[in-house]
């Protein structure tokens, strides 16, 4: 792996619908995006604007997936990633979850902590989170729909930025339930 991230550009926006609307997200909420939503998204500044900022993920010279950060006014952001297709299941998604991660710690000093959500039955995205040094903080039953109509339990990750430059991963209180 040949790993780089190139932050898009207005020039970018063909490229961003069509990477979209050539892939499945078998995990997102709109698992197949039709060209007009795509082009809506990028309208409204979903990947570019004063809150949000996106990257290419590049390897060995191809645009091999998307980071997308979201919410940078906040001492909370929030990210998405997808991978195409044939480049899932090879390390990539990791290696932009630490890089992302690094990112937005040191662009932004007042950052605390970073959180991703995703759906419960998505191992791979589950995988990454926790080889990165994020921890488990929620799980949110039937909170996500799919477009087949099911609904699925959601789960919550996040990394505080105390645990990021110690290495350590502090685990919430989960055992504080006041007593009666
Ligand atoms: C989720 C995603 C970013 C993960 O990145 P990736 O590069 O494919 O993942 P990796 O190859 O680094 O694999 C991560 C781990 O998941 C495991 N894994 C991969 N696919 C898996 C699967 N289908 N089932 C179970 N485990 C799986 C790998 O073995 C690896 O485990 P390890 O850490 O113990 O070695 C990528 O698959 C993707 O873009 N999927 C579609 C979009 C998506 O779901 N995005 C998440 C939105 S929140």
């Amino acid at each position: 792996m040949n790993m780089s991230f190139r932050r898009i550009s207005a020039s970018d926006a063909d490229s961003l619908i069509r990477f979209l609307t050539s892939e499945d997200w078998p995990f997102h909420v709109v698992s197949q995006v039709d060209r007009e939503t795509a082009g809506q998204w990028v309208t409204e500044g979903r990947f570019e604007s004063e809150e949000n900022r996106s990257f290419w993920v590049v390897d060995d010279g191809a645009a091999v997936g998307l980071v997308r950060l979201m919410d940078l006014g906040d001492a909370t952001p929030l990210f998405d990633l997808r991978l195409r297709a044939a480049d899932r299941g090879r390390g990539v998604g990791a290696v932009a979850v630490a890089w992302l991660t690094r990112y937005l710690f040191e662009e932004f000093p007042d950052v605390r902590r970073i959180e991703g959500t995703t759906r419960q039955d998505n191992r791979a995205m589950r995988r990454v989170f926790v080889r990165c040094g994020y921890a488990k903080e929620a799980h949110y039953r039937d909170a996500w729909p799919s477009s087949g109509g099911e609904v699925h339990d959601a789960v919550g990750y996040a990394v505080l930025r105390r645990d990021w430059l110690s290495g350590e991963v502090t685990a919430p209180q989960w055992n504080d339930e006041p007593c009666e």
